[in-house]
């Protein structure tokens, strides 16, 4: 019989951050949307944290990111794609952003090896797609963003290990993106007279 894989049996888990604290479910219902909400949020993000982006492939992970990047002074003629084979994308903005794709990564040795310790030292935000394959480099102070859904519609759970006043902050910005949602939702649904 095949046994797994010990290291596979010791991987820490993203569920095993405590103090957890859920913040916002909200729908989108495009791409265009899904980069429109992180890029409302991209502006309450503490100048340096961590972004960890979890969902199946074609999840929209990196649309989110996208938004996020885009928000931060990234124009529209730099293509921003996942960085799976480079691991890594910086980006020179004012307050720097990194993206990080851990697809192919399977465990926080790897990332030593291309130096992840010193881009989260260095301060700025650093965007995390795959955050699973190596939930120990995950630091404490994390914004958690799932994405699940299949067709154009995608359910987007948001959780933080964020201390105050980020958490506040998110959590108010959150709470502004999901009135405007429910908004157009409000008036796709109200039968015209
Ligand atoms: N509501 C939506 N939000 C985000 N993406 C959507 C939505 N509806 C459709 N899509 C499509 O889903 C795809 C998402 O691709 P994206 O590269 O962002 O996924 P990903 O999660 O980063 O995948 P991977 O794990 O391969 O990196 C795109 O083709 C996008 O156009
Ligand atoms: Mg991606």
């Amino acid at each position: 019989m095949t046994q797994p894989e010990s290291n596979q049996m010791e991987k820490p888990q993203l569920s095993s951050f405590t103090n957890t604290a859920f913040l916002a479910t909200l729908v989108s219902r495009s791409a265009p949307e899904t980069e429109k909400i992180a890029g409302e949020l991209a502006a309450s993000l503490p100048a340096n944290c961590v972004v960890a982006l979890i969902g199946d492939l074609g999840a929209g992970k990196t649309c989110f990111a996208r938004g996020i990047i885009r928000a931060k002074g990234v124009p529209g003629h730099i293509p921003i794609t996942s960085p799976t084979f480079v691991i890594v994308n910086a980006y020179d903005t004012e307050n720097p952003v990194f993206h990080f794709d851990w697809y192919r990564i399977s465990d926080s040795l790897e990332l030593d090896a291309i130096g992840y310790r010193d881009f989260l030292e260095q301060g700025g935000i650093c965007i995390v797609e795959w955050p699973q394959n190596a939930p120990d480099a995950i630091p404490k102070e994390t914004l958690f963003v799932h994405i699940h859904g299949l067709g154009e519609s995608r359910t987007i759970d948001f959780y933080t290990t964020l201390p105050e006043p980020a958490l506040t902050e998110i959590r108010s910005v959150l709470t502004q993106i999901v009135s405007r949602l429910l908004d157009v939702t409000d008036i796709n649904q109200h039968t015209p007279p």
